[in-house]
């Protein structure tokens, strides 16, 4: 006679939300976290605020090898969804931007509200339990350092191997690979960029941000742009970083809201001017100088070419960057790739070769956008799994 109905890997934001649902709807269920505390993502989240979903999500905002596959799950747990139940818990929120929203408090508003809706669903927490090892004959068996446990469903949910100093492991991975399921290779994803070469001199304005679009292939987004010690960082560095491969370019427009003639006209108004005095009307000082000293137009404007004019604002339109490589896990948000979406139903994150065994959260091949995106896919995937794992007999 198996332990539980089921057991849940990861005390995370979506191993917790598919707990509490699981548990509301009848079933005995454990979670085993190898932390000593759960949902330490959370807490840290958001600069300790949570952004905890984004009132725009949807399938468009996910990186994934099937961009379909998280449709079903998001449409059937909405943002609004998790907003009533953060509401029903009193907690005060607001809208940063751009549909992002943050607890008023403290993240940990939103882990206290997951706890409680497990304890809602008599479910077992047990903190310090490193799963090490899973069998399968007709129940799955977990291995602890202290004890095994046993039942006839199991949901990885130990998340993906972003900030390996918070615990962050590949163990999801090589659970999922024992199964015989695919996995799609991990790379770091919301990730700062790394400039080398001759890109080297733009480390020296390190601490300058500016507003700016910036697109890796088709991917554009308009944030702002921040110059580091290292190389680029920024919302929009960290959201191309997502979709940018080694080797290929990051552009930047640096003159996202003075396209067209905008030199040209310059020049007719002001032809006394430098390139250098224009470009700080537009941007911060440090960042014009060095852009104009690359552009290399030492003239005032009135001596310069209607054609290098040009030529220059093309090129600030479209700055080309070649990123030498990324800052790596330790300083990635989230992991792009993971389990495949091919050995799982996307209705209830169930592998479609092994019966009984889940797959949820981080884990999985399904990456959302910066702002709030991560979270409603750990809660949205946690529900969808919680209710299938209720519907079994
Ligand atoms: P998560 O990583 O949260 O949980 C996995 C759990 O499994 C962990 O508690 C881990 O200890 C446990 N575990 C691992 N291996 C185990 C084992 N062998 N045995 C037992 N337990 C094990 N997203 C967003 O939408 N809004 C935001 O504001 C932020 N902010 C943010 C800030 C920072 C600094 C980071 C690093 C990330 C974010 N994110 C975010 C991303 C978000 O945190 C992430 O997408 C979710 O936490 C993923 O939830 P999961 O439950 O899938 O994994």
């Amino acid at each position: 006679m198996a332990d539980y109905d089921a057991i849940i890997l990861g005390a995370g934001a979506a191993g917790l939300m598919c707990a509490g649902r699981a548990g509301q709807l009848g079933k005995r269920v454990l979670v085993l976290e190898k932390g000593e505390k759960p949902g330490k993502k959370i807490l840290i989240s958001g600069g300790g605020r949570c952004n905890f979903t984004n009132l725009g999500a949807g399938p468009a905002n996910y990186l994934s090898a099937n961009p379909h596959f998280a449709k079903s799950a998001l449409a059937r747990y909405t943002p609004r969804d998790f907003l009533s139940l953060v509401e029903s818990y009193g907690i005060a929120w607001h809208e940063k931007t751009l549909g992002q929203l943050f607890c008023d408090g403290s993240s940990k508003q939103i882990v206290e509200m997951l706890l409680d809706e497990c304890a809602k669903g008599e479910v077992e927490i047990r903190c310090g339990e490193e799963v090490t090892q899973v069998s399968h004959d007709e129940d799955f068996t977990v291995e602890t350092a202290n004890a095994s446990y046993r039942a006839p469903a199991l949901v990885i949910a130990t998340g993906g191997p972003s900030i390996p100093k918070m615990g962050a492991t590949g163990f999801a991975y090589d659970l999922a690979r024992q199964f015989g399921l695919k996995v799609v290779e991990p790379r770091p994803a919301l990730v700062p960029l790394t400039l080398g070469g001759e890109e080297l001199l733009f480390r020296e304005i390190s601490g300058v941000s500016a507003p700016v679009v910036a697109s890796a292939g088709k991917a554009r987004f308009p944030e702002a742009a921040l110059f580091t010690h290292r190389g680029l960082s920024g919302p929009s560095i960290l959201q191309v970083s997502s979709y940018w491969k080694p080797g290929e370019e990051v552009a930047v427009d640096f003159l996202p809201d003075n396209s067209g003639d905008w030199l040209l006209d310059r020049k007719r108004e002001t032809p006394r001017g430098t390139l250098r005095s224009i470009l700080r009307e537009a941007l911060p000082d440090r960042l014009a100088d060095i852009l104009a000293e690359k552009l290399g137009v030492e003239t005032e404007l009135g001596n310069a070419s209607d054609r290098a004019l040009r030529a220059a604002q093309e090129r600030l339109s479209r700055w080309s960057f070649r990123p030498s490589g990324t800052e790596g896990f330790a300083k990635a948000e989230v992991t792009v790739g993971g389990i495949s979406t091919s050995a799982l139903s996307s209705k209830t994150l169930e592998a479609k070769s092994v019966p009984g065994l889940y797959a949820i959260g981080e884990a999985v091949d399904v990456t959302g956008w910066l702002g709030g995106y991560n979270f409603q896919w750990a809660w949205a995937s946690g529900v969808a799994a919680g209710e299938a794992i209720a519907a079994t007999a």
